[in-house]
This record gives structure tokens, C-alpha cells and sequence, in this order.
């Protein structure tokens, strides 16, 4: 028999919406280098394909990512790790893809898989999802954005405990943090962040250009002084009354129905 693939993929039908599920239920999928390639392109070529508006990573019920492949770890020297830049070009690519990512967590969400969650547009989560950077224990340190990101999610002091202890967050710590926007019971986690009202579909229902200025803008409030974020989101906002999606969504209001994209 072939060997499983390490990841899969779904498009439910009329959501445009792609589901990447990671799929190393052995090892808590474990973020091996091989995984974490494929899961690449896989984002890559949905954030170019016109049918998808949004895109869902998902693990199973046990583990969104349990980290890096510890195994692999072990293995590599310091010229190694640093001419393969593991996890950097997911970490460093989400944000730059225009479409919205979400991380859709069950279980565990640790090192390199915490890293991935925190580079996700949001994080939805089941109340068994636990949160974590765990690589203290291992004599290392996050490597693929989490000390950084993390400190911009949740404040300097729960981030500096949890990396300097290891110590996990559950999710109802988490969604009171700020760390994360939405929390559903196991089963019904990843059908939620699909279809249910204001998630995956909604997003990917609304007009494509649009969208990725919003995301943009959000994103630039981190990289940004206050007053740049601001000119910014000022010149994108105004830029949104050139396109016809504007002019069409304005005036679906005005007429009482429903707006139909242009995507333009
Ligand atoms: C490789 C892993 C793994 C990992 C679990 N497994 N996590 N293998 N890499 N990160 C494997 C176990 O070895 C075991 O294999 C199987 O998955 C089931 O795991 P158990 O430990 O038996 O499950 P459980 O007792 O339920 O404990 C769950 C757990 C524990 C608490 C999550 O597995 C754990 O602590 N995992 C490591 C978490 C971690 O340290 N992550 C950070 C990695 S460093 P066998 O063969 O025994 O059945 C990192 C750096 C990122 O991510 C840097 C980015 C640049």
C-alpha cells in the first residue's frame, strides 16, 4: 500500500473555501520537513486559484501540531538548520498571501505547530485545544516566529511565562488572552470554522480585492508606527472607491439586496 499523504485536501462544495488538514495522526503531526513542503505549495496554489476565497489548516481531534519532527531535529547541525530555514517560508509566506489563512486547532498546538497557528490571519479552536511553546524542554528556543509573535498576541508577561516554562494554555485562557477569536466543542470545530455564520465562507464569500486590502491593513498594524498604520489603512480605504465591488456593495445596500462581486 502507498504510503498516506502528509497532508490533505478539501474544498467543500460551493464554500471556496480549501481545508488543508495536516495528517501525521502517528506522531501528533509532528511538522516534519517533508510535511511542511508540501503544506507550502498547497497554500501557494490556493491563494492563486480563483475558486478559493479562504483557506482552513487543521489538524485532528488530538493534535493540530505537536511541533517540529523532534526525531528530525536531533539530526541537524547549525549549517543545516540554517541553510534550510525550516518553517520560514510558511511562517514568513502566510502573511503575504492575500487571501485569509485560519488555523482551525483541536488538541495540541505546541512549538513549530503553535508558530504555524500564530502565522495563521486567526486562530478558531475547540475547548480541548492546548497552546504551547514547549522548546525550553528541549534545551532550545521557538524558532519560526513565536517568541515575537506571540508577545504581539497576548502582552509580554503570558508570553515570557509560557516560553520561559513551557507551560501550555488552554482555550479558554487563550480566547481570553485575545489569542484566539472563536471556540466550538471538538466534533463540531472544523464544520464550524467552515460554515458557520462569520467564519471561512463568509470571508471567502466576499469580494476577493477587497478582502486582501483588509488583511493587509490588519496585518501592517504590527509593522507599523500608529500614524503610518493609519496613513495606510487611509490610502487603502480610499482606494476601495475605485473598484466596482465598492460601487456594487453600496449599492446593494441602497437597494435592499444582495451585492453580486466583480472581484474588481
Ligand atoms: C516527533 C512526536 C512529536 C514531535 C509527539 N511525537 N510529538 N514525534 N516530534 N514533536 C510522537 C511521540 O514520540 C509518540 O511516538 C507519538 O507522537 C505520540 O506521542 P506521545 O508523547 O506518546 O503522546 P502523549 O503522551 O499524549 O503526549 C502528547 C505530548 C507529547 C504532550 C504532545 O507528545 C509531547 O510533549 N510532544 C513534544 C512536543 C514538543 O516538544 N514540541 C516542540 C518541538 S520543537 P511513539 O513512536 O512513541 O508512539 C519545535 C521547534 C520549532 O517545534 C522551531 C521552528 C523553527
Amino acid at each position: 500500500t502507498p504510503p498516506e499523504p502528509l497532508i490533505l485536501t478539501a474544498n467543500p462544495p460551493d464554500s471556496h473555501v480549501l481545508v488543508i488538514k495536516l495528517n501525521r495522526p502517528r506522531v501528533l503531526n509532528a511538522l516534519s520537513t517533508a510535511l511542511v513542503d508540501l503544506l507550502l505549495s498547497a497554500l501557494k496554489s490556493a491563494d492563486a486559484d480563483p475558486d478559493i476565497g479562504a483557506i482552513v489548516i487543521t489538524g485532528n481531534e488530538k493534535a493540530f501540531a505537536a511541533g517540529a519532527d523532534i526525531k528530525e531535529l536531533a539530526s541537524l547541525s547549525f549549517p543545516s538548520i540554517y541553510i534550510q530555514d525550516y518553517l520560514r517560508g510558511v511562517s514568513e509566506g502566510i502573511p503575504s498571501f492575500k487571501k485569509p489563512v485560519i488555523a482551525a486547532v483541536n488538541g495540541h498546538a505546541l512549538g513549530g505547530g503553535f508558530e504555524l497557528a500564530l502565522a495563521c490571519d486567526t486562530i478558531f479552536a475547540s475547548t480541548n485545544a492546548q497552546f504551547g511553546l514547549p522548546e525550553v524542554k528541549l534545551g532550545t528556543i521557538p524558532g519560526a516566529g513565536g517568541t515575537q509573535r506571540l508577545v504581539r498576541a497576548i502582552g509580554k508577561a503570558k508570553a515570557m511565562h509560557m516560553i520561559l516554562t513551557g507551560d501550555t494554555m488552554s482555550s479558554t485562557e487563550a480566547l481570553n488572552a485575545g489569542l484566539i477569536a472563536k471556540v466550538y466543542p471538538p466534533e463540531q470545530l472544523l464544520d464550524a470554522a467552515i460554515n458557520a455564520d462569520s467564519l471561512a465562507k463568509t470571508m471567502a464569500s466576499y469580494s476577493r480585492p477587497i478582502v486582501a486590502m483588509a488583511k493587509e491593513a490588519v496585518l501592517q498594524a504590527d509593522q507599523l508606527s500608529l500614524s503610518d498604520g493609519i496613513r495606510l489603512e487611509r490610502s487603502l480605504y480610499y482606494s476601495t472607491f475605485t473598484t466596482a465591488d465598492f460601487t456594487e456593495g453600496t449599492t446593494a445596500f441602497l437597494q435592499k439586496r444582495t451585492p453580486s462581486w466583480k472581484n474588481a
